[in-house]
């Protein structure tokens, strides 16, 4: 698994995801010819990634990436559960729950596509500490929730799962 650290300033992690390396490592040979001969087959390749979170410290987001789309896996501090929880849901343009929102209140897994326009948000950012879209100004909650500015909906939860308490499967 490779990492990259994106923008030193900012604490999220840009993580290759860990299937793509293991079917690259253990198809190598082969990868070229299946790539050419049927561009499904390295898609469906990529259709679930996995990743340790384990490593991941209170407070940190890490992007993966899956089916070519950045997702963010965001380890909430206490803090953070507790304003994602602590929210009047006629307050909300998209009314959702958090807890609908969340298989296990410490980890919020999301797309990381603003459901705007399609722009990548930052993490950490905006009046609600979840993310801000530098586009057109909408700011996300620390549930990924729309709280301000264009965009119609929260951002998207992905099908996922824990394996362990240490890992989750996307996708
Ligand atoms: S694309 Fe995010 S606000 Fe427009």
């Amino acid at each position: 698994m490779a990492t990259s650290t994106a923008e030193p300033t900012r604490r999220d992690m840009l993580y290759i995801a860990t299937g793509a390396a293991t079917a690259v490592a253990t198809g190598a040979a082969i990868w070229p010819f299946i790539a050419q001969m049927n561009p499904d087959a390295s898609t469906l390749a990529l259709s679930s990634t996995e990743l340790d979170i384990g490593a991941i410290p209170e407070g940190q987001i890490v992007t993966v990436k899956w089916r070519g789309k950045p997702v963010f896996v965001r380890h909430r501090t206490k803090k953070e559960i507790e304003e994602a929880e602590n929210v009047q849901l006629s307050q909300l343009p998209d009314p959702q729950a958090d807890s609908a929102r969340v298989k296990k209140p410490e980890w919020l897994v999301v797309i990381g596509i603003c459901t705007h326009l399609g722009c990548i948000p930052l993490g950490h950012q905006g009046a609600y500490d979840g993310w801000f879209c530098p586009c057109h100004g909408s700011v996300y909650d620390t549930s990924g929730r729309i709280r301000q500015g264009p965009a119609p909906r929260n951002l998207d939860v992905p099908d996922y799962a824990f394996l362990t308490d240490t890992k989750i499967k996307i996708g």
